[in-house]
């Protein structure tokens, strides 16, 4: 089966955050279950500059009068065949791929993102003789116009089978009304029966609406938003939708995460042999000037800096956790406010606290191999990858109940101890108090090593790559083009 990957950003050329690193994954995955994939992608400068063999497929003229080329290749670092957008006053800028370097949205982002959704359409329409696609599955407001531009394009382009995955419904792509006129699309698609919302344009919304099926990136979040709580203003439409609607959990890729293989380290480790761990913790603790204590539990935070993160919980928590002998590591960036506050208690407690403001993909793996707990306390997670990354690094994940976290961590209640199935900690309520006592009953198991190293070793031997999740993906792929 042919199936088209359209995405904006792809690991390990292009990151922001979880949706590279499916991007990058999941096609290698499909081709392994026997689909046949390519990947379509915007011409951001480590795109085009992996592309090997480049050839040009088409020149193409947006519906606003853009002049783009669309280059065809195979990406060297992942080994895909792929389509690249080469429009560089559209993206070659600095910043990331959505904001300048002031964190600004760029002005004309509704135009350099259409263009993804435009270029797939056309991809389904015999853009490329040698090659149609079966399935054009897109992700993320990004590509969300993808379905709508093919439900409006020629006939011949409705043969082929729409899935639009939803990685973060509160990223929506929304516009100005004005910039619709841009857009190339008839009238009506300006409709509640369309991509309108609220008077505005939503990507979002174009793909929840015009796609075949609906996929989100965890079973829980896919009920998780067909409710006012979590739906972002979009959980009526996605409630009609609800039999076209799956979530498939995300998954680990295996050649880029796994302690066994993985350069970064200072010691490889496994399951088996998990002694090289104790080198990680401890090259860490010194290369950061925190006590160099093997026996105080070190608590890792590899994210982004946003309010969904609830990183606030960690900050409020911080006092206790330190007085009860733990230490924080943390990696990550984003609001001014959360990198100011991290960075001022490193500074109060250097010997306990330990932060770098950036980006820093090595540096992620190292901490996720040194700390023994992983913190993510986010206040909704579609799906959430660094507690599955922590799992497989030994680090146990302490977790909001809510979206994937629930769907792939098991709280050490003693049940669960008891059952063999518990892996981290989980908490109920989004409140301080109730991280705090998650924070406690990870002390509470570290002080039983024996217990600490039996769960440790059975979260690090959890099954957790593509292959469930590819399987998933081509079954529907299977029921949509066969209806
Ligand atoms: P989200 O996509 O919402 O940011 P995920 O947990 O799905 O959350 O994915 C985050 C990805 O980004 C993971 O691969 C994580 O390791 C990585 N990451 C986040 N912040 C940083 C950072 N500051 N440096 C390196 N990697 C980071
Ligand atoms: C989004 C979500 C995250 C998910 C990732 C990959 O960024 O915030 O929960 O893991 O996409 O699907």
């Amino acid at each position: 089966m042919k199936v088209l990957q359209v995405s904006a950003e792809i690991f390990p050329l292009l990151k922001t955050g979880g949706l590279a690193d499916v991007a990058g994954a999941l096609p290698v995955a499909l081709k392994g279950a026997g689909c046949e994939v390519r990947v379509l992608l915007p011409g951001f400068a480590p795109i085009l500059a992996d592309l090997i063999v480049p050839t040009v497929l088409a020149e193409l003229t947006a519906p606003w009068g853009e002049r783009v080329v669309l280059r065809q290749g195979v990406l060297g670092t992942l080994g895909l065949r792929a389509y690249v957008i080469d429009a560089p006053q559209l993206y070659d800028r600095p910043g990331t791929p959505y904001e300048d370097a002031q964190r600004h949205p760029h002005p004309d982002n509704h135009l350099r993102f259409a263009l993804l959704g435009w270029v797939a359409a056309k991809l389904a329409c015999a853009l490329d003789p040698g090659w149609q696609p079966a399935v054009l599955h897109s992700h993320d407001w990004h590509a969300g116009l993808t379905s709508a531009y093919l439900a409006f394009g020629p006939a011949k382009g409705r043969r082929v089978a729409t899935v639009y995955t939803v990685h973060n419904l509160a990223y929506q792509g929304l516009f100005a009304p004005i910039h619709f006129y841009d857009l190339g699309l008839p009238a009506a698609a300006f409709a509640i029966n369309g991509l309108e919302f609220h008077g505005q344009l939503s990507f979002m919304k174009a793909g929840l609406y015009y796609s075949d099926h609906i996929t989100t990136v965890s079973p829980t979040y896919a009920k998780e938003i067909q409710t006012p709580a979590q739906g972002c203003g979009l959980d009526g439409l996605l409630r009609v939708r609800a039999h076209d609607l799956t979530g498939i959990l995300n998954a680990v890729d295996e050649t880029v995460w796994n302690p066994a293989l993985d350069p970064a380290l200072t010691a490889m480790f496994d399951a088996e042999k998990p002694a090289g761990k104790a080198l990680c913790k401890a090259a860490l603790q010194q290369a950061l000037g925190l006590a160099v204590q093997a026996d105080a539990p070190l608590f890792g935070v590899v994210s982004r800096l946003t309010e969904q993160k609830g990183l606030h919980l960690v900050l409020a928590a911080l006092d206790e956790l330190i007085a009860r002998g733990g230490q924080l590591v943390l990696l990550g960036t984003g609001e001014t406010e959360l990198e100011a506050a991290f960075t001022a208690r490193a500074q109060a407690q250097p010997q306990a606290v330990a932060v770098r403001i950036g980006y820093d993909e090595a540096y992620a793996h190292r901490i996720f191999a040194a700390t023994d707990v992983t913190l993510v306390p986010s206040r909704f997670e579609p799906c959430g990858l660094t507690q599955m990354y922590g799992l497989k690094y030994g680090s146990l994940p302490l977790v909001h109940r809510v979206g994937g976290l629930i769907d792939t961590v098991v709280d050490c209640s003693l049940e669960d101890l008891a059952d063999g199935t518990a892996n981290g900690f989980v908490f109920h309520e989004f409140t301080q108090q109730a991280l705090a006592r998650a924070v406690r009953r990870a002390f509470a198991l570290y002080a039983r090593p024996t217990e600490w190293r039996s769960v440790r070793q059975r979260a690090m031997q959890q099954p957790l790559g593509w292959d469930k999740a590819a399987a998933q993906y081509v079954a529907l792929y299977r029921q949509l083009v066969t209806p």
